[in-house]
């Protein structure tokens, strides 16, 4: 190797040792190897040389020229490592590390409820279906045997979806907060093969007058099984045990016979009243949870009425089947012993942070 060349590696060498920034090893890298790099210049003298000089000239340049290369891309690399690990240093997490836990809050009583009555239902043998809060009349009213005119319809008096924000609907359908979860009991009987053993936990609304067991507001828990040989008495035994698992064995269920468009017979379940114990009184005074009476309807429920099996190409000479609709607020009420289900929407913490 010429003295030139020698000198060349040695300056190379101190100056690669020096380097600690990529830009750094760019700028010396286009000093040696780049177009107007210094080896370049000696690497185009070499078609000057004498063949005896080029062998020797020419062999040891290109042998620098690659050692050059292959020093770079290592300082590369190692430049690259060190940058990323001291990434790591600086940025390093302990997901381990405990984290004040005061502040976190928890679970809403009613999604407590639901939660319960799921599992419980679950073990059952239930399925778990959602449907739309915004549902068409048609299945929320329509199909539930509930034309237009029905007077059932004011039972159920809701929020409209006015035209003016329905222009992306199609033409003729009218749009609502749906009333109830039974909407879903029609999605699923049009949708699923039998049998069907489903339940829907969902957000309903109505228009109504606000107290202690009413609001506008508020969450159903329905459920439907159709097949064949359903009976009223696979109705009373399913809410029986689902309540008495809830709300403790001694739990006494009252069936009253009631109307209901989309069932037939149709009953009204109460419970006895767990916030005064099925008295009527708590500290001397009517208890506002069952308006004095012990009892406290928790649910609607009935067999599947013929038509609405029918319209949703279900034979009701082959098949049967039995439905229910539970408020979610009221078993929360009494299932955690609070005197008014409005009290789950007032925000209030020192309720919610009791459960
Ligand atoms: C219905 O909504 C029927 N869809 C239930 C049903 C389903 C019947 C399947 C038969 C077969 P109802 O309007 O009674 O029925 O409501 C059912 C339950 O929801 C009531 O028993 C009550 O627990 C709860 N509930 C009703 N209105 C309110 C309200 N404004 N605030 C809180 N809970 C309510």
């Amino acid at each position: 190797m010429t003295e030139e060349l020698k000198k060349l590696q040695t300056d190379f060498a101190a100056a690669l040792e020096n380097i600690t920034t990529q830009e750094a090893l760019k700028e010396l890298e286009s000093e040696y190897l780049g177009k107007k790099g210094k080896l370049k210049a000696i690497l185009s003298g070499v078609k000057d040389l004498s063949i005896e000089d080029k062998k020797t000239v020419g062999v040891a340049a290109n042998q620098l020229k690659n050692e050059c290369i292959a020093a770079i891309a290592q300082k590369t690399q190692e430049l690259e490592d060190s940058y990323f690990s001291e990434i790591e240093d600086k940025e390093a997490i302990d997901v381990t590390i405990g984290y004040p836990s005061e502040n976190l809050g928890h679970k809403h009583p009613i999604s407590h409820a639901s939660e319960l009555l799921e599992d419980i239902f679950i073990s059952l043998g239930f399925k778990i279906e959602d449907g739309p809060q915004i549902e068409d009349e048609t299945h929320n009213f329509d199909m539930l045997n509930i034309p237009d005119n029905h007077p059932a319809r004011d039972v159920w008096d809701t929020f409209w979806i006015s035209d003016e924000i329905n222009k992306e609907r199609k033409p003729g359908d009218k749009y609502l907060l749906r009333t109830h979860t039974s909407p879903v009991q029609i999605r699923t009987m049009l949708r699923e093969e039998l049998p069907i053993k489903i339940i829907v936990p969902g957000r309903v609304f109505r228009y109504e007058q606000e107290d202690a067991r009413h609001t506008c507001n508020f969450y159903q828990l329905e459920g439907l099984v159709v097949g064949e040989g359903v009976t009223f008495g696979d109705l009373k035994w399913t809410l029986d045990t689902v309540m008495k698992q809830l709300l403790g064995e001694k739990t006494q269920l009252r069936f009253r016979p009631s109307i209901f468009p989309f069932t037939e017979p149709s009953a009204e379940v109460d419970v006895s009243c767990q916030i005064c114990n099925g008295s009527g009184e708590t500290k001397g005074k009517k208890c506002s949870m069952c308006s004095g009476t012990g009892w406290v309807e928790l649910l609607g429920a009935g067999m599947v009425h013929p038509k609405v099996l029918e319209g949703c190409g279900i034979d009701p000479m082959k098949y049967s089947g039995f439905a229910f609709g539970m408020g979610i607020d009221r078993i929360a009420a009494q299932r955690f012993g609070v005197s008014s289900s409005k009290m789950f929407y007032q925000n209030k913490l020192k309720l919610n942070e009791q459960f």
